[in-house]
């Protein structure tokens, strides 16, 4: 019901549970896309594990723990953005986000992780906002960079994938950082 403009002809809302049969076909374009790239417990096969995703994100928004948000573009699903893990006593949160290829090469993430950061560092008042990504996922790496954010180290040979194991980037801003780019 409610959107956000991101750009042109593209806008941001909720992801909830009602939207599990959009999500579910917009898995089937995206899956194979973003299995080498983000938690396997995102990448669903079917209706039901769709829905999963959904409710477990609804579940922890009530909790105040985390956050989920679609893109869609000309009306339709093509990826989002989400708050992996917020947390106020910590005064931190992870942000995390993913395209099928339709949805790649136009800047949505960008706009998206913005408003995510400015709710997240400005109206909610965190302090800290965090960033995780294989070391070798550079589309994933540049939307980082271009958000403003800082390398702060790397984990290696955390993330296990295909029988092989990658490093994985620890990316982050600070709210005074934030500001400061925003004035
Ligand atoms: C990571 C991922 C979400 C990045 O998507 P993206 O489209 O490259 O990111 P953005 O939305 O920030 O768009 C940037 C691209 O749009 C272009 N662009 C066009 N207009 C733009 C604008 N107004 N502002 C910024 N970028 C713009 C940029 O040039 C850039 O394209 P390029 O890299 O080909 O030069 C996507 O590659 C993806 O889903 N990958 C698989 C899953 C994944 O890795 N998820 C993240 C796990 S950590």
């Amino acid at each position: 019901m409610f959107s956000l403009p991101l750009r042109n002809d593209a806008v941001l809302r909720p992801l909830e549970i009602w939207h599990a049969e959009e999500f579910a076909a917009h898995l089937d374009r995206a899956r194979e896309h973003i299995r080498p790239w983000v938690g396997p417990a995102f990448v669903t096969d079917d209706l039901d594990g769709a829905r999963a995703t959904l409710r477990r994100y609804a579940e922890r928004r009530a909790g105040d723990q985390a956050g989920l948000f679609g893109i869609w573009r000309d009306g339709t699903l093509v990826g989002g953005v989400m708050f992996v893990d917020f947390n106020t006593a910590l005064g931190s949160c992870e942000i995390g986000c993913w395209l099928e290829p339709a949805g790649e090469g136009h800047g949505l993430i960008t706009a998206a992780c913005s408003i995510l950061l400015d709710w997240a560092l400005t109206t909610r008042g965190l302090h800290r906002a965090e960033w995780r990504c294989r070391a070798d996922n550079a589309r994933s790496s540049a939307v980082a960079e271009r958000l403003g954010m800082t390398l702060e180290g790397v984990q290696r040979e955390y993330w296990p994938y295909g029988g092989a194991r990658y490093d994985k980037q620890y990316w982050a801003i600070l709210a005074p950082e934030w500001q400061a780019r925003r004035a």
